[in-house]
């Protein structure tokens, strides 16, 4: 698969009488063509200026960013993209209909052709039925979801949505998710901001974490969260020998032993044993940690013990 994004050596350091900020330190990275990223990192660790950077709407201090092989500072580029901001506020007096023709023609689509687009976008973000009530009477949820159709308007190849599930309810979430789905089964590569760990771990492929402006940690998100060396054996009858090797917690209430194994024999081994003393097994399953416990353990490392993130 082809890279939508390229970024090489791209830095921002902002000056403030004088004083250097380095917001974000020269990275390299690539995201593939049909993608869903996410970008995460604490308040001040320079997501907002990395997207700034990729929409063109700041200059990098180095490097290179380019969307299809486009260079972000052409018109070319800008075409490709689609944008919803945090906390987006469109005009209330107008329906959700009256904003997309308003930002349609801003998008220079007018005629049939615009007319033909907004009825296919209400459809996909399932808002049809409310295109003639004025936005000041949607939900959080119908916002996100005109707001979608909004960035989708001029077909884009790249998808940026900043914070789009944020302070909505679990099922207007999944709604967004399943649309988010959508848009990439046609193509378009998605990349979020967003704050909410357990959503990001649901929607996204991979992940990068932003540190102080450095990139901590980057990969794919089911092999981050999955932790290769710990197993979770749930036992349905019999306890734990003490003496099992790799043994690191036995829960009693729910017969859940946990335990390290290094190599398949060493597991296998392990379960000849617990069988040996007279246990049943139910089930056997790689432990899982959350991206949230994944995020917070690396923001308690030291900088200088975290390795640089390759692309
Ligand atoms: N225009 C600016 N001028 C000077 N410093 C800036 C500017 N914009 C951001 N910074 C600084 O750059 C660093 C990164 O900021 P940025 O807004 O990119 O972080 P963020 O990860 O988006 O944080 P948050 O989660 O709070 O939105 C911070 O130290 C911030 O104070
Ligand atoms: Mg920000």
């Amino acid at each position: 698969m082809s890279n939508c994004i390229e970024i090489r050596g791209l830095s921002k350091t902002y000056k403030n009488n004088k004083q250097l900020i380095e917001a974000l330190k020269p990275i390299d990275l690539d995201i593939a063509q049909g993608e869903i990223f996410g970008l995460l990192g604490p308040n001040g660790a320079g997501k907002t200026t990395m997207i700034k950077l990729m929409l063109g709407i700041i200059a990098p201090t180095s490097g290179s960013c380019h969307i299809l092989g486009e260079d972000i500072s052409s018109l070319k580029a800008k075409e490709l993209i689609g944008y919803l901001p945090e906390n987006h506020r469109f005009p209330l007096y107008l329906s959700g209909q009256q904003m997309l023709e308003f930002y349609g023609n801003l998008g220079g689509l007018s005629g049939k052709t615009l007319s033909t687009r907004i009825d296919e976008v209400l459809e996909f973000v399932n808002m049809t039925e409310w295109r003639k009530l004025k936005i000041q009477r949607y939900s959080k949820g119908m916002m996100q979801r005109i707001g979608l159709a909004q960035a989708l308007l001029n077909r884009p190849k790249l998808l940026f949505l900043d914070e789009p599930t944020d302070g909505i309810d679990p099922v207007g979430r999944m709604e967004i998710r399943h649309i988010l789905e959508q848009v990439r089964k046609e193509g378009t590569t998605i990349f979020v901001n967003s704050h909410l760990l357990s959503e990001v771990e649901l929607i996204t492929d991979r992940v990068a974490i932003l540190r102080k402006g450095v990139v901590v940690k980057a990969g794919n998100t089911h092999e981050l969260t999955q932790s290769h060396d710990t197993y979770i054996i749930t036992l349905s009858a019999g306890t734990p020998p003490n003496t099992l090797a790799g043994l690191t917690h036995y829960n009693a209430e729910t017969q859940e032993v946990e335990l390290v194994a290094h190599t398949a024999k060493a597991l296998n081994e392990a379960i000849d044993a617990l069988r040996k003393h007279e246990c049943l097994l139910q089930s056997v399953a790689p432990k899982k940690s959350t991206l949230e416990e994944i995020f917070i353990g690396l923001m308690h490392e030291k900088q200088e013990h975290l390795a640089p993130a390759s692309r």
